[in-house]
């Protein structure tokens, strides 16, 4: 994975030379707010202020990170895209959509996988807020796009019929030739075992190592850190952080959150992520059928606009801060939180919260935007980076140019 990406002979040749004045003249454009983000983290781990540091050889000898890290940032880019992940998957650009309920229409997964990164179809986004039947749905992805595509398997094994309808979207997926799977939650060893029967490839989002720990243990092939500035739900680590905790269990790992723009795709992969997972960036495309309204929220956003809440799922999602959302605050009522905790009854807590929120998420989704005031705006902090709608293809054209 990510250590491949240096070779001997990259760090030996390009410390030196026209290397150094592209660095000092790219030092100059970081000085803007928005690049505090993941750069920040780079200056608190290499001990000097950001600007004033461009080499990551003088990061303290400890832990996986420190040999994936140790040639200049910007010798990085020469193989930056070419990541194991990118071969091992079939595509061009280590760069996944994310499954988004309720906003991964179809076109925005074929726009994804056809500008060269990999489109993750959400089933329930799919067939419930999108209207497709299962099979046909993939065909109509196939019909928009003839590159890899990956599905989106959320483990929630509390419910024996979800569970079945999941089992068969995975035997329908893997029958329509898709061969890459991210899952979330749960134990996804039943999902590992169907995908890997056909030579398939399957990815667990985590947000800690112990998650990790289980999920490898399950036999995933590769990591999906999920970190505090995600959109969706968040972790509680930042994305340095979590690499540095699960980059010594030996599987690719992919950098979820906070990612917006080049510069952080870039300095993501520079850590020794092997590819990123991003949502927000996405929403605001023009092939999302996302509303308007709910794409100008995320372009006026600024990071400090983002929050936890617990009203959408019992668990905290990072959402958009709105009038209606401080109206009634970001945590759970009294008897939801005491039923949230009990063992029993947290496992109907959550099936109730998850139901409620997919049909009221489902109506807001609604093309031409059916949106209302009391509406949850699902986004992450990467919100800081976008600052307009544009399409997907100008997007990851982008991505792939700042990282070659
Ligand atoms: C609106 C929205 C819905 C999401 N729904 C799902 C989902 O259904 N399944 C899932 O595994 N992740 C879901 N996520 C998480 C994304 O796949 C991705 O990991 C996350 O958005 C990355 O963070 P970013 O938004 O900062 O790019 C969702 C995220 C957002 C913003």
């Amino acid at each position: 994975m990510g250590s491949s990406n240096l070779s001997t002979r990259a760090r030996g040749s390009l410390r030196d030379g026209p290397e150094q004045e592209i660095a000092a003249k790219r030092r100059k454009k970081h000085k803007t707010e928005r690049d505090k983000g993941l750069f920040a983290d780079f200056a608190s781990f290499c001990g000097h202020s950001f600007p004033h540091c461009d080499d990551f050889r003088c990061l303290p000898e400890r832990g996986p990170r420190q040999e994936l890290l140790r040639p200049t940032r910007y010798t990085l880019h020469m193989a930056l895209l070419s990541t194991s992940f990118c071969r091992d998957i079939g595509i061009e650009v280590p760069l996944l959509c994310g499954a988004m309920y309720p906003c991964s229409n179809p076109e925005l997964v074929a726009a994804v996988s056809e500008a060269g990164g990999l489109g993750i179809v959400q089933p329930l986004s799919l067939t419930y807020v999108h209207g497709h039947e299962f099979r046909q749905g993939l065909r109509f992805i196939r019909e928009l796009t003839a590159k890899p595509i990956g599905l989106n398997v959320i483990v929630e094994d509390s419910s024996k019929i979800y569970l079945e309808r999941m089992r068969g979207y995975v035997e329908e997926a893997l029958d329509e030739g898709v061969r890459f799977f991210v899952t979330a939650l749960g134990k996804p060893g039943w999902v590992v075992e169907m995908v890997h029967t056909a030579g398939g490839r399957v990815y667990h989002n985590v947000t800690e190592a112990k998650w990790a720990q289980k999920a490898i243990a399950e036999g995933v092939d590769g990591l999906i850190a999920v970190n505090d500035r995600a959109g969706g739900h968040a972790g509680p680590r930042a994305p340095h952080e979590l690499f540095d905790e699960l980059a010594g269990f030996g599987k690719p790992v992919l950098c979820a959150g906070g990612i917006g723009d080049e510069k952080s795709f870039v300095e993501a992969l520079g850590l020794g992520y092997a590819g990123v997972q991003l949502g927000t960036r996405f929403i605001t495309t023009k092939e999302c059928t996302a509303s308007e309204a709910y794409k100008q929220a995320i372009v006026d956003a600024s990071e400090s606009d983002i929050v936890l809440t617990e009203r959408i799922t019992g668990v905290p999602v990072s959402v958009i801060r709105t009038p209606y959302l401080e109206r009634i605050g970001t945590k759970a009522g009294p008897v939801a939180r005491f039923l949230l905790r009990g063992r029993r009854t947290r496992r109907w807590m959550r099936a109730l919260y998850s139901v409620r929120s997919g049909m009221k998420l489902k109506k807001a989704h609604g093309q031409g935007g059916s949106m209302s005031s009391r509406d949850f705006l699902q986004a992450g902090k990467s919100v800081a980076t976008i600052s307009e709608i544009e399409s997907v293809a100008d997007i990851v054209a982008r991505f792939r140019d700042a990282a070659s």
